[in-house]
């Protein structure tokens, strides 16, 4: 079966998980186990952005330290353990909530700030979810393979994250 239609059999189950379910960490509980088990990927998983008054991460001591901020926490997941905490516009998570857009990188050593929480992690996918005009979550993707990724897990990402917000 081709990735596409691999996707979008996909979707009509996600519409149906997501369907009059209001609980976010459930959804992205089955969403994560339902992508990795189906394209066998090596990390699938939800980072939240969620207000926080922990101290700010390295690299951003010039900001306000005592007020409180936003961070990605680590949501449900499916793989091997993954750090915690994300800055804004760290990693290739924080870049993608920065730039409001999906993230693709076909080699992670190439991406400059790239957080490796594993190190067979070889290539990955960051895609934002909207709520209206804010970014409340991203789905992150990770591949043992180099190049795991193109346009159409961009485009089938994005539509399968709107389809749950
Ligand atoms: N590689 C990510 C961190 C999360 S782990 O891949 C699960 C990043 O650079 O933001």
């Amino acid at each position: 079966m081709l990735k596409e239609e691999k996707y979008q059999a996909l979707l009509p189950q996600v519409e149906a998980l997501c369907e009059g379910e209001d609980d976010m960490i459930a959804k992205m509980a089955n969403i994560s186990a339902l992508l990795h088990r189906e394209f066998g990927f090596w990390w699938t998983g939800f980072y939240r952005v969620e207000a926080t008054s922990r101290p700010r991460s390295k690299g951003e001591e010039g900001l306000s330290q005592n007020t409180t901020h936003r961070e990605l926490v680590l949501g449900p997941f499916q793989g091997p353990l993954a750090c915690v905490h994300i800055g804004y516009g760290k990693g290739v998570c924080g870049t993608a909530w920065k730039e409001r857009r999906t993230v693709v990188v076909a080699d992670v050593e190439r991406f400059p700030g790239h957080i490796a929480c594993s190190s067979e992690s070889r290539s990955e996918i960051v895609v934002p979810m909207f709520r209206g005009d804010e970014v409340v979550a991203v789905l992150d993707i990770d591949s043992r393979h180099l190049a795991t990724f193109d346009d159409t897990d961009r485009r089938c990402l994005e539509q399968l994250v709107a389809a749950m917000a």
